[in-house]
């Protein structure tokens, strides 16, 4: 068990605590504040506490002074600041005397953010690189710290890595406390059956997923275009679609090993083209024409989808089951947000990245266990692996 922040007096201490404000932004304004929004039980128990708050977040990857530009954190400050009603002073710099007088005039239940940690980037890759001397300032700075930045769990940067080999007190925040209940636990010690859903485009990016949890789940759905590589390693004929060739051998053994765990789609909605618009038709697997492409699964695949969920204790979702971002192929994904937000007393839980994105979109936001708000972290997590940012919190 992880020390978490109910384990540590915070009053009056400068509490350093990093998050993950890595949101999606669009012209300078941020399209989803989820990962803001699923910070604020952290930040306002230590205001509660009295503690004096130091923030701090990556945004995006900072490359070239351009980059600079395109990705501050002043308005994931704006916005925490709407979302709290109260001030958060923002600093526009990673180091230096303004933030460290800001700090030190920090009074009890104040809040000060600093400007996107990977601006260090640009000076050698300090923070990607967990440069030590950025670990150790940044540690310098507070009294104690809370790593509450569950999607950024699988980097050993100087900002969750680095600080934490400074600083004797690392304790997790309740977001990272929560990750790590319901996607540990529901791949260490999960009530049965445990279903896994697979989607997204893409066999290669999934594979340690698949193989990791062959060994633990009861059943797994495969869906999303990673299904046609599958296909091809059973002889179907894909037509058109995304098919990693490659990978197909590597599908085959999976089969092979699976010994039926492995559920594939029964049929598929085809489309002309890659469009919103395109024309389409509903196939079962293996009548594939050849000029058509598979965008989302079929009726009967729901069906059959809706069946092998019914009794199930715990399920994970990761990847969407079609193109849900054009309407006409969102049906997949839909049909099984609905699914999961059905089944009585199941854990569900939504892996982070577009399958999120998607039933964060769809209205399904309060209708799951947990929705991850990791994307590469979560996948990692699921993967089986120790990640980085949680070995070094303390253990209880
Ligand atoms: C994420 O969005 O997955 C995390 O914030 C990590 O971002 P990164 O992939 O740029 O390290």
């Amino acid at each position: 068990m992880k020390k978490t922040i109910r384990d540590i007096s915070l009053k009056g201490k400068k509490v350093l605590i990093r998050v993950d404000f890595n949101v999606p932004m669009k012209d300078g304004e941020i399209t989803d504040d989820n990962r803001i929004v699923q910070a604020l039980p952290t930040i306002q128990y230590v205001l509660e506490q009295g503690g004096k708050l130091i923030l701090f977040s990556h945004l995006g990857r900072v490359a070239t002074e351009e980059d600079k530009l395109t990705n501050s954190l002043r308005p994931v400050a704006n916005r925490l600041s709407e979302l709290l009603q109260q001030p958060v002073y923002f600093v526009p710099f990673t180091r230096g005397p303004e933030l460290e007088q800001a700090i030190s005039k920090l009074k009890e239940k104040e809040i000060v953010m600093f400007e996107n940690t990977r601006f260090e980037d640009l000076n050698g890759k300090k923070e990607s690189k967990n440069n030590p001397e950025l670990g150790a300032y940044w540690a310098s700075l507070g009294d104690v710290f809370v790593n509450d930045a569950f999607g950024t769990a699988h980097r050993a940067h100087a900002s969750n890595a680095g600080i934490a080999a400074n600083i004797t007190d690392v304790v997790s925040g309740f977001l990272m406390e929560k990750e790590i209940k319901f996607i540990g636990e529901a791949v260490n010690n999960p009530s049965r059956p445990f279903i896994a859903i697979l989607g997204g485009a893409k066999v290669s990016d999934k594979i340690s997923v698949i193989e990791n949890l062959l060994t633990k789940a009861d059943k797994i759905l495969i869906c999303g275009a990673m299904a046609y590589t599958f296909y091809k390693a059973l002889g179907y004929e894909v037509g058109t679609s995304k098919c990693e060739l490659d990978f197909v051998d590597f599908a085959k053994s999976l089969l092979e090993k699976a010994k039926g765990k492995l559920i594939l789609p029964i049929d598929n909605v085809l489309a002309n083209e890659f469009t919103p618009d395109a024309q389409t038709t509903i196939s079962d697997a293996n009548q594939f024409p050849t000029n058509m492409m598979g965008l989302d699964i079929g009726p009967k695949t729901i069906e059959l989808f809706k069946n092998e969920l019914k009794n199930a204790k715990t399920v994970v979702w990761n990847g969407p089951a079609g193109v849900f971002e054009f309407d006409k192929f969102a049906v997949g994904t839909k049909a099984i947000c609905e699914m999961l937000a059905n089944l009585k007393d199941a854990t569900t839980i939504l892996g982070g990245g577009d399958s999120a994105a998607a039933a964060i979109q769809f209205g399904y936001e309060n209708k799951f266990t947990h929705i991850s708000t990791g994307g590469g972290a979560s996948l990692e997590y699921l993967e089986g692996k120790e990640l980085p940012g949680i070995i070094i919190i303390n253990d209880k």
